[in-house]
């Protein structure tokens, strides 16, 4: 039998998305919808039209997602504000976002931001020398074309793990389209056998920022994740079995 509107588990429930017109933004808005969430989008003005397909159901602002005023407004009366963080423009654009959440998202709210492997929160994580050659590469294109701040998305985090709030920041393996594969497995540590194949469907990964709202064990915790179906996934389980 289908749950009642009162039964789905985001009845009553407002959900703030910082970032909503991206791809993953757009998969998180579809899943907490599905789980009957009210939902409020902020993303820039010249892409409020790719929300088109939910415009008569969720409350979209159009502005830059480090628009003090703006995030203020949107995260207002919110149980949790999920926020994609992108390095983006050399203007601070990333932890200009991550400030305004943390500074304006009501206190107890869940706060649960996405990033890449790349950011590490205490060094332990134990990279690949193909992650940390791209990661190198990208570093120096950045700063050469100069409209990609890849430390500005370390600053993000780091002033988020600072931070007292109900934090989690979402550590995304490589991403690809597809069905989902259900909820992605994680680890604290990049390196951990079990996400070795470092490949999660975006759509799953939008399904773990969606989870993690009522998931106490990820509380001011920053998970690497990967796709529960991969290879490294199914043998950490039947290791596991
Ligand atoms: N791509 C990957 O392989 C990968 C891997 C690991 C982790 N991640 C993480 O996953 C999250 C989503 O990344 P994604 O690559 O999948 O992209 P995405 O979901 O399509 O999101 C891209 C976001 O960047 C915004 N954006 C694009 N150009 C911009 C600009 N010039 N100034 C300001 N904002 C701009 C987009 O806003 P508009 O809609 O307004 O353009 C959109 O909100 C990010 O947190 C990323 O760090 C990605």
């Amino acid at each position: 039998m289908e749950p009642t509107a009162n039964e789905r588990p985001g009845a009553g429930r407002r959900v703030c998305v910082v970032g909503a017109s991206g791809k993953l933004g757009r998969y998180m808005v579809g899943h907490l919808l599905d789980r009957g969430f009210e939902v409020v989008g902020v993303c820039r003005e010249q892409s409020v039209h790719k929300l088109d397909d939910y415009a008569d159901r969720i409350t979209v602002i159009g502005a830059q997602t480090d628009d003090r005023a703006a995030v203020e407004r949107a995260v207002e009366g919110c149980d949790a504000v999920l926020t994609v963080l992108v390095p983006w423009s050399m203007g601070h654009y990333a932890s200009g976002t991550a400030q305004a959440v943390l500074d304006y998202a009501r206190p107890g709210a869940r706060l649960v931001f996405s990033c890449g492997w790349h950011i590490t929160r205490d060094g332990k994580d134990v990279y690949s020398w193909h992650l940390r050659l791209l990661v190198a590469t990208l570093a120096r294109l950045a700063k050469v074309i100069r409209v990609v701040d890849l430390n500005d998305q370390i600053e993000a985090c780091r002033r988020i793990f600072a931070s007292d709030t109900s934090w989690t920041v979402v550590r995304g393996s490589d991403l690809e389209e597809g069905p989902s594969e259900g909820l992605p497995v994680w680890s604290r540590r990049v390196g951990d056998p079990v996400l070795a194949s470092n490949r999660t469907r975006r759509i799953d990964y939008a399904l773990f920022m969606v989870a993690a709202i009522d998931d106490e064990e990820l509380v001011r915790e920053a998970p690497a994740i990967n796709g529960r179906l991969t290879e490294s996934a199914l043998a950490h389980a039947a290791a596991k079995a």
